[in-house]
């Protein structure tokens, strides 16, 4: 049996084995994130969380989304794809921070939104840290897991074969979501796109 600190060495290994490299890789992302970062609703002055941000890809479009007044956190396990975020000059988009997921260091109900991209398949324990994320949104407050490649083409890239029980698959996110306490309110899982977005229940 893996203990969490197994996960947690498990997975600093194999990012930070990739962090040097994770722009290069995917350097035409940008705008996929910019169009789901617009799909959380996010005003002038809101409070939001990258969560699993890696090397900040998400930062910039969630910055201009909340403005000047806003606050833009970025939490990741890795420190060294947390190091190439701010080489990247991303730390003046967002706070980054240290810290895993699991435990998040934030007061209760003081984010508006939460964006976790390519996180929830790293998790070692998804019901359990989504509903820790899930403490730190507000009432009304909105998720949104994002990947900008769908499941059948990242499972194809990997050489991989998607099954029933895939953790993103719909029927399991939204239980997965509503053992959690929230409400998954919309599913795109399409060959350039996986989104799920999910509001905080009462
Ligand atoms: C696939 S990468 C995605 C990075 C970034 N969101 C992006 O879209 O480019 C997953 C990230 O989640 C981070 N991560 C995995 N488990 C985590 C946890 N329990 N807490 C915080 N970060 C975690 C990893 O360190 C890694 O940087």
């Amino acid at each position: 049996m893996r203990c969490m600190s197994d996960d947690h060495t498990h997975v600093q290994e194999f990012f930070s084995a990739r962090a040097a490299d994770w722009d290069r890789r995917f350097p035409d992302d940008g705008p996929a994130y910019a169009a789901a970062v617009a799909e959380l609703g996010l005003r002038e002055g809101g409070r939001v969380l990258d969560a699993g941000c890696g090397t900040g890809r998400a930062l910039p479009a969630l910055r201009a989304a909340v403005g000047p007044s806003g606050v833009v956190l970025g939490a990741d396990l890795t420190p060294a794809m947390l190091r190439e975020a701010a080489r990247a000059g991303r730390d003046r988009d967002g706070t980054l921070l240290l810290t895993d997921v699991a435990a998040l260091p934030l007061r209760s109900s003081s984010l508006d939104a939460v964006f976790a991209a390519g996180l929830i398949a790293h998790l070692p324990q998804p019901g359990e840290n989504l509903r820790e994320i899930r403490r730190v949104v507000r009432r009304g407050g909105v998720l949104a897991l994002f990947h900008p490649i769908g499941r059948a083409a990242l499972a194809a890239r990997q050489g991989r074969v998607l099954t029933p029980d895939d953790l993103r698959a719909e029927p399991n996110l939204r239980a997965l979501l509503t053992g959690a306490g929230w409400r998954m309110t919309s599913y795109a899982d399409e060959d350039t796109r996986f989104l799920a977005l999910a509001v905080r229940d009462a």
